[in-house]
């Protein structure tokens, strides 16, 4: 049995810094359920720490700022949306002041520090914990408005559209969605007039990744079951510096560790390694050129890592702005003030996802994105660092308004169907579920990775589509569970992947195939049609 249909005037899935910015817009005047799996901080804002980027200093320019992110999105990113967001920042860094976020000051001024691609200091930031700080302020605003319903536990399956319609209207609109409550274990009918997906990455499709255990790109692949395009899926981003620890696997150690001075080196002979491939930039060339260094020494030598080393700085220097990094290690037996830390490169950001436009449309009428789940042409072949939780903000934002702006046009939802239960048991074979999941994962790290092939690819691919069958029908005659309802997206969002990264040939900045190391002339979006 499904749950009794509720209805709000805006769903949103997602209480991450997208989700929660265009919740506290929208409830200026209309009623807003957001939902979110697992708890409502579960999500990869909680877990950033270098900052937010934000033209904020009277030396710096937007223009500069933009030129920034197209050299590291490798022309890719679309024009009107870098301008878009970059002028965009210092509003929504005024908006997060007034939340109360406690940015880091030096004197009067803010404290800015640097990361790697930025021609300036230009993050603002909360120590090494920025993410803590922004999705605690933006939690307390939306649990203090009346006007939001935060639903925590509640695990979407799939957009209600017109084929759940009682009867079929044929508008193709999206009317909200299915959501699994984790508590009771039922299936619930969240109805709107709007819906905006803020569901986040999908870095758990990787087997090493920094993002939370719920990046599993869920709201890319229900908009793409319902009829929605993405686009760029071939451009992960691997972040350089993620902790080797045999306990901890994915804890990140900020890029602002090297906007401060730190340095790559070999484990063994000590030499800086950054001279050999980027001397002009070093550590702080774009994090794809860092990664494929890293990545190039580690499977040169035989290393298991490389090392990450701070400790030239005073003891003070590093421990006043790494407090969390500091702590964290020294509890792991690193002390990060007197010696380097070992490091990997790890899956970190998704560019690629659901296409939108300035008003954060998707293709589908009644549903908006915004955040990592989003294409919307900022980040291009490669994110720049600290400018996706700007997107969030600023996209979180465009939703709110455009559907506030929309609002009379909007049909109200229709009679719709509850969730049919009525053909499935509890699973008897978790074991599917984990065995598939593993083997995604691995297989994705191994043939999808940072460097890639033709022939790698198409294994991944042939691996992939043997896998559908038995999802599908798994999924068809278990009754849903939170990690077979991960599994049936991990896996969708997997073939997108593989399938935008076939269709790419050239390399251009994340993507790099050794069978097309040439950057074509035009940069071309891979878009997939559903
Ligand atoms: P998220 O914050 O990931 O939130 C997703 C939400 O969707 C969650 O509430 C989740 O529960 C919900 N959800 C997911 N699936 C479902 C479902 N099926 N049903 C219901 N709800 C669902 N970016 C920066 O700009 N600066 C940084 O310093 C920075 N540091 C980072 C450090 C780490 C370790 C990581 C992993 C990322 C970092 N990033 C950083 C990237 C940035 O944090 C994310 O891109 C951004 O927070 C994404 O926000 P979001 O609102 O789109 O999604
Ligand atoms: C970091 O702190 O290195 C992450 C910044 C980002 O991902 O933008």
């Amino acid at each position: 049995m499904a749950e009794a249909v509720k209805e709000y005037d805006v769903l949103i899935i997602g209480s991450g810094a997208a989700g929660l910015t265009a919740a506290l817009t929208l409830a200026e005047s209309r009623r807003v359920l957001v939902l979110a799996k697992g708890e409502l901080t579960s999500g990869s804002t909680a877990w950033a720490q270098g900052g937010i980027a934000a033209v904020l200093d009277a030396g710096d320019t937007f223009e500069d700022h933009i030129r920034d992110t197209m050299v590291a999105g490798a022309g890719l990113n679309d024009l009107a949306t870098v301008e878009f967001v970059i002028e965009g920042a210092p509003a929504a860094i005024d908006r997060l002041f007034e939340l109360g976020v406690p940015f880091n000051r030096d004197g009067d001024d803010l404290h800015l520090t640097r990361e790697g691609g930025h021609s300036h200091r230009r993050i603002v930031h909360v120590h090494d914990a920025t993410g803590w700080a922004v999705q605690a302020a933006l939690l307390k605003a939306a649990e203090e408005n009346p006007n939001i319903t935060l639903l925590p536990h509640r695990s979407c399956i799939d957009l209600i559209t017109g084929r759940h319609e009682d009867k079929y209207s044929g508008s193709g609109r999206v009317w909200g969605a299915y959501a699994l409550n984790e508590e009771t274990g039922k299936v619930e009918s969240h109805v709107a007039r709007a819906t905006i997906l803020a569901a986040g990455g999908a870095g758990r499709v990787y087997q090493f990744s920094t993002a939370p255990r719920g990046a599993t790109g869920d709201g890319i692949a229900m908009a793409w079951r319902a009829g929605a395009r993405v686009s760029n899926m071939e451009m992960m981003q691997f972040h350089p510096t993620c902790l080797y620890n045999l306990e901890v696997k994915n804890f990140l150690i900020t890029e602002a560790v090297r906007g401060e001075g730190g340095h790559l080196l070999h484990p063994v002979t000590g030499h800086r390694i950054m001279q050999d491939y980027d001397p002009e930039r070093m550590e702080l060339a774009p994090r794809d050129v860092v990664a494929r260094a890293i990545d190039d020494q580690i499977k040169r030598f035989g290393l298991d890592y490389v090392h990450l080393d701070i400790s030239h700085q005073s003891p003070e220097f590093v421990t006043r702005h790494f407090p969390t990094i500091h702590e964290k290690l020294l509890g792991l037996g690193i002390d990060m003030t007197t010696g380097p830390i070992p490091v990997v490169p790890a899956q970190h950001y998704t560019c690629g996802g659901v296409v939108i436009g300035l008003d954060a449309r998707t293709d589908l009428p009644g549903l908006w994105a915004a955040g990592e789940c989003t294409e919307s042409g900022l980040h291009g072949a490669n994110r720049l660092a600290s400018n996706s939780l700007l997107e969030c903000f600023v996209f979180g934002e465009a939703a709110a308004q455009d559907i506030l702006a929309s609002w009379e046009e909007l049909p109200a939802p229709p009679s719709i169907r509850e969730w049919d239960e009525s053909r499935v048991t509890d699973s008897d074979e978790e074991v599917v579920i984990k065995q598939n999941w593993t083997e995604i994962r691995r297989m994705m790290w191994n043939y999808v990775g940072i460097v890639r092939t033709t022939k790698r690819l198409e294994r991944a691919k042939h691996r992939i589509d043997l896998l559908a069958s038995e999802i599908e029908d798994y999924y068809g005659h278990f009754r849903v569970t939170t990690d077979l309802i991960e599994l049936r997206n991990l896996h969708q969002c997997a073939e997108l992947i593989v399938r935008s990264a076939l269709k790419r040939h050239e390399s251009r900045g994340l993507h790099y195939t050794l069978d097309y190391p040439e950057t074509d002339e035009a940069a071309t979006d891979t878009v997939l049609v559903p």
